[in-house]
């Protein structure tokens, strides 16, 4: 078994992004600029966001995060929307989901101008990434593709096999193994709650992308011999154990998981790490206006 590690391909990625981060500094004028939107105070998305903030400050870039209580109404964080995407010195915009109920995820990702749109969520973005056109990808899925090209991980002709179809991992990822590119070129069963014999599916495996978001989920008997195992999974469980309060679990089964795998993600220390890095790599493009030219 050999691990996929994301502590070290996300600090080497981030040492590049660090680098031209300052040469856009130095040309533009100002820095590379992330902004974020987080609503309410669930416990997960403050740890993300914060992640996020402080890895743009680790490479160079300006961050802000903007919070609104969980009451706060559709129409007014569309008109936040709206006044950042008419703000030039932004270049990227992320609302973190989940949402309180009362408001409609699409309607939000649709009114961030997709030139801004840095989670890659957007409906022009998602149809470009299917296109194989340039676009910004969404992070996780991203992240996980530099991790398999770092480690020349062989995908074509290789059959992949996605556990969970989220808007955010499941479903992009899937387009992303499926394009003709390198990563890419995998035969792709998309699996989900209405699979049947799911066991059967992830079986004939050669590459599992276990985003399914319940802990441990995938166990060695429905993994293959030599299989590639990246486990998106990130399940918090309250812990006495720990300085946070919390312990992270995967979707994987690791320690049975791992004897069997040629090669596996570890969590924490896996594409949660990679993860970030798409951001900070999309946002980075934003800037450059390498895939969307600047108005
Ligand atoms: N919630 C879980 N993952 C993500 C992500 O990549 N972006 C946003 N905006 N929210 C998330």
């Amino acid at each position: 078994m050999n691990l996929l590690d994301g502590k070290l391909v996300s600090a080497k990625i981030k040492e590049d992004i660090k680098k031209d981060a300052a040469d856009f500094t130095a040309q533009a004028g100002r820095k590379p600029h992330l902004v974020a939107i987080l609503v309410g105070n669930d416990g997960g998305s403050e740890t993300y966001v914060a992640s996020k903030m402080r890895n743009c400050e680790l490479v160079g870039f300006e961050s802000t995060n903007i919070r609104y209580d969980v009451d706060v109404t559709e129409e007014q964080l569309i008109a936040k929307i709206q006044e950042i995407n008419a703000d030039a010195s932004i270049d990227g915009l992320i609302v973190q989901l989940p949402l309180p109920k009362h408001i409609d995820p699409d309607k939000i990702t649709e009114a961030i101008d997709y030139r801004k749109d840095v989670d890659g969520f957007h409906p022009i973005n998602l149809g470009r990434m299917q296109r194989n056109l340039p676009c910004f990808i969404p992070a996780t899925p991203y992240g996980i593709m530099l991790m398999l090209d770092y480690y020349k991980i062989e995908t074509a002709g290789k059959h992949a096999v996605v556990v969970g179809r989220s808007n955010i991992v499941g479903s992009p990822m899937s387009i992303l193994l499926a394009r003709n590119a390198n990563p890419g070129n995998c035969t792709v069963t998309l699996t989900h709650s209405r699979t049947k014999d799911l066991k059967t599916e992830v079986l004939r495996a050669d590459i599992i992308v276990a985003a399914i978001g319940k802990k441990n989920f995938v166990t060695a008997d429905m993994v293959k011999d030599d299989a590639v195992v990246i486990d998106v999974g990130i399940n918090r469980e309250d812990s006495i154990e720990t300085k946070s309060g919390f312990k992270l679990y995967g979707d994987v089964d690791f320690d049975q998981v791992a004897p069997k795998a040629s090669w596996i993600t570890p969590v924490p220390g896996g594409v949660g790490l990679m993860t970030i890095v798409g951001l900070l790599k999309n946002t980075l493009e934003a800037a450059k206006g390498t895939i969307y030219p600047r108005s």
